[in-house]
């Protein structure tokens, strides 16, 4: 089994989630475009959706689901997103796709938040993958020398610009021993807008796609 077929494994048990009537928080990546696919036959049975970037919400009206505006909307009970790395606290890395900030914001306003992804974003450790940081452009010289303090090594994502019009620096060579602490000083210095570290607002359901199926931890 490829390993886009076990993201397709994970994207589509995640309907399991999906109460009738409800507004669906819906995240962004190659695992989460399963999911909308899935979400795209149950189109009637739902009210639509809150998306976390420009791309989901272009995906998720050409199968002709609604999208709502983040304003509009108090709470959901359910937000669906992918991860670059999970822990086994359920900590995830995220915004290897740079739609971190959006899906932090729609994660925060949702009761459950459903991770899909495929065996190899789990790790006992994050911070192999480099650890993606959203910064205001003119604060990018100045976050880069605070996170060279935190022990890192910052690299400028080039010819990316995120759907808030802003930069990512991807930082390498941290390992991730207290996600919330790092989390806090990370979103502390001034010029950041988000880190990529979903700590304070893990996960809360995990489903792993396999090629015997789907495996959901609750
Ligand atoms: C987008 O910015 C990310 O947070 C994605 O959720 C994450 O990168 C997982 O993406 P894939 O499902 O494409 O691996």
């Amino acid at each position: 089994m490829t390993q886009d077929e076990m993201k397709k494994e994970a994207g589509w048990a995640a309907l399991k989630y999906v109460k009738p009537d409800s507004i669906v928080g819906v995240g962004t990546g190659s695992t989460v475009k399963h999911f909308i696919d899935a979400l795209g036959t149950k189109k009637n049975d739902i009210k639509g959706a809150v998306s976390s970037s420009v791309d989901s919400t272009e995906k998720l009206k050409a199968l002709g689901i609604e999208v709502f505006d983040c304003n509009d909307v108090d709470k959901l009970d359910v937000y669906v997103d992918g991860a670059d790395e999970i822990n086994p606290a359920h900590d995830m890395i995220k915004g290897g796709g740079a739609a971190l900030t959006r899906e932090k914001i729609v994660a925060a306003i949702s009761d459950k938040f459903v991770c899909i992804v495929d065996g190899s974003k789990k790790v006992d450790i994050l911070g192999e993958f480099p650890l993606p940081v959203e910064v205001i452009p003119m604060a990018r010289s100045y976050v880069a020398r605070e996170l060279v303090k935190l022990g890192g090594y910052p690299e400028y994502r080039e010819n990316v610009v995120t759907d808030n019009g802003n930069i990512i620096l991807d930082v390498r060579g941290l390992s991730i021993t207290n996600p919330k602490d790092l989390e806090d000083k990370i979103n502390a210095i001034a010029g950041v807008v988000t880190v990529g570290l979903f700590a304070h607002r893990g996960a809360d359901i995990v489903i792993t796609g396999t090629p015997e199926g789907a495996i959901i931890e609750e």
